[in-house]
């Protein structure tokens, strides 16, 4: 939640600023703003709004530079205003600074401060470090920034301009994220790589307590002792078209329609002679493997869906005990986690603050702990001990479409990877399912192209203002999902429920004007869920059902069947997904909701 950027170099600082932002703004956008410096002047821009309200501003004011900062916010502590807006300044306006995080003893420090004579201007956390930094300040910027994170509490990654220092700009990071960008004449740090895509490939991505000095000529770093050290160079994977619309309407429909890739990518090289093969990623020696008793899987929001899904596959698959939380509820609870536990984190940005600690809770205890992120470099990618990344790519949009297919995918091979290892599946039957899997990208491509009937259902429904989704067994987390995208991108009431549970309260709901819209395949529970359609028609609600192809039956049943080709049970949710997506993207599009920038969402939530 919330993206800073920095930039020092040849460009023009509010080209780079901007676009950096823009690119980032799935952080937040609440407000945004700038600080520029040239010669010993601050310029500080802030507005509320998204990017493009700022950008007026800027444009009008005709400003330029070499060195500067920027923010896109995901309001936390004070309301949405400008004076609440970054960047913010110290009193005597030495120190200028942009904040993503929360400082928990903010209210301790700014009364500290206010009883030594300072006065604020914001209702921000932030305003109270850069005076803090001001206080500590005695001219050695290390110094003062080692100190500064003994000061505070909580989670930060800070932008630091200093009026007296033309050449560069330092930053910090505890606990939210900080990359650097290397180039050449210039260089660049921010929240995320997506703003450095156009610019430099070469990152340095910042550890825990990390300082950082970065100028025109190249970065230094020092740990959080203020002990210099030397930077580890990456380079990513990731190129600037991944991070742009390319002729789409919406970052949302490009990313569905790069789901079938996102599955193909995924599996890319794991698959070795028809077998799962995750040994390269994956340096688990037999007896690790075999002390294993239980496998808890930990997430947020789709993330916990996609964790769901795999949850049944992963106990019929193995023989663990496999057991689903989402992160802020394992955390204040007793769960039975020590190092007979695999403890599996899933976290597209590997960012969220509740999966994080979820994290450290279970390694504490003994667990040992996987992440599944999108991610490379992701804190949560850092602190476990082995990661398996899903190779999506850069998602924009806020609501997650193709990296829940790619969190699927990853567990899947997990599940079957560990199904070998521990004897719980034949070599055939592994053999077999690796080979539907390989099949899944043209089946998921197959439903994509079916995107107009999603279009019509849409036009059709719009002006419903409630929804029920129902599925069973594998259908069921996949109905999760489908209700969660119509929330979050078009802000209707739509409700994800196991359909034998409809009957105990929620057919309360139904009369004509409430869908129910029914993840119904041809497995082993489909009539079962057959008689849950018919109890919701018996209460004129108009059925839509997501079923599978050659259905005739279901025509018989439903008001309108939207079928997806056939694959087996467990691999259903990777084709029934899609046209609940697309209902979710067109219903929103019709309402002219933002569906990339949904109210009151930011991707990555970086608080508890
Ligand atoms: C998904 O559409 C949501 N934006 C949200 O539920 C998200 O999945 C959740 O915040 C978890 O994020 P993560 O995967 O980055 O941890």
């Amino acid at each position: 939640m919330c993206g800073i950027i920095g930039y020092v170099g040849e460009r023009n600082v509010v080209d780079v600023l901007l676009d950096g932002m823009r690119r980032m703004e799935y952080r937040g956008y609440d407000s945004a703003g700038m600080a520029l410096l040239s010669g010993d002047r601050f310029d500080v821009i802030r507005e509320v709004g998204k990017v493009a309200e700022l950008e007026k501003l800027v444009h009008d004011r005709g400003l330029t530079g070499c060195l500067g900062i920027g923010h896109t916010r995901w309001a936390t502590h004070g309301g949405v205003t400008v004076e609440n807006a970054h960047p913010h300044s110290d009193e005597s306006g030495r120190f200028v600074l942009v904040h993503n995080g929360i400082i928990e003893n903010f209210l301790d420090l700014k009364e500290e401060l206010e009883n030594r004579g300072d006065h604020f201007s914001s209702q921000t956390d932030t305003e109270v470090i850069v005076h803090c930094l001001a206080r500590l300040y005695d001219g050695d910027m290390v110094h003062a920034l080692v100190e500064l994170q003994k000061k505070l509490s909580g989670s930060f990654a800070l932008v630091i301009l200093r009026k007296d220092d033309p050449d560069g700009f330092f930053c910090v990071r505890r606990g939210s994220p900080l990359v650097l960008g290397l180039g050449d004449g210039e260089n660049f740090c921010a929240s995320d790589v997506p703003p450095l895509l156009p610019y430099t490939r070469e990152v340095v991505y910042l550890d825990e307590g990390d300082i950082g000095e970065v100028t025109r000529k190249g970065v230094r770093l020092w740990d959080d002792k203020g002990c210099s050290k030397e930077p580890t160079l990456q380079e990513v994977d990731w190129d600037v078209s991944m991070a742009d619309k390319e002729g789409y309407s919406h970052f949302m429909l490009k990313e569905i329609n790069e789901q079938g890739a996102v599955v193909r990518n995924t599996l890319k090289g794991r698959l070795a002679e028809g077998r799962v093969d995750l040994s390269e990623e994956l340096q688990w020696s037999q007896e690790l493997v075999a002390s294993w008793r239980n496998l808890h899987i930990v997430a947020c929001g789709t993330s916990y869906y996609a964790s769901l899904v795999a949850e049944r596959a992963l106990s019929k698959w193995t023989d663990l005990d496999v057991r689903v939380d989402i992160a802020s509820e394992y955390r204040y609870r007793t769960v039975r986690t020590d190092e007979k536990t695999l403890a599996v984190f899933v976290s597209q940005s590997g960012e969220t603050a509740d999966t994080i600690a979820a994290q450290r809770l279970a390694r504490g205890l003994g667990a040992h702990c996987l992440a599944v992120t999108n991610v490379r470099g992701s804190t949560l990618s850092r602190e476990v001990h082995d990661t398996l990344l899903l190779k999506a790519g850069p998602e924009i949009g806020v609501a997650a479409t193709k990296t829940f297919m790619g969190q699927m995918t990853a567990l899947y091979l997990l599940a079957l990877y560990l199904g070998r290892l521990r004897g719980g599946i034949s070599a055939a039957e592994e053999i077999r399912l690796a080979e539907e899997l390989s099949r899944l990208p043209y089946k998921v491509e197959t439903v994509i192209a079916r995107e107009n009937s999603l279009q019509g259902l849409a036009e059709r429904y719009v002006s419903c203002r409630d929804f029920l989704y129902l599925g069973r067994g594998y259908s069921f987390p996949v109905a999760l999902e489908g209700a969660l995208k119509l929330k979050e991108i078009s802000y209707l009431h739509a409700e994800g429920y196991a359909a034998g549970e409809m009957k105990h309260g929620p057919i309360a709901l139904l009369d004509d004007k409430v869908p129910v819209i029914t993840v119904i395949p041809r497995d082993s529970l489909y009539e079962k869920t057959l008689s849950n359609i018919l109890e919701a028609k018996a209460r004129r609600s108009p059925i839509i059902a997501i079923g599978t192809d050659g259905d005739s039956l279901l025509e018989t049943y439903a008001d309108h069947v939207v079928t997806v080709p056939w694959t087996d049970e467990e691999f259903t949710p990777f084709l029934s997904v899609v046209p609940l997506q697309l209902f979710a993207y067109h219903v929103a599009k019709l309402r002219r909701c933002d569906i990339d920038r949904p109210r009151n969402l930011a991707k990555s939530v970086t608080v508890e």
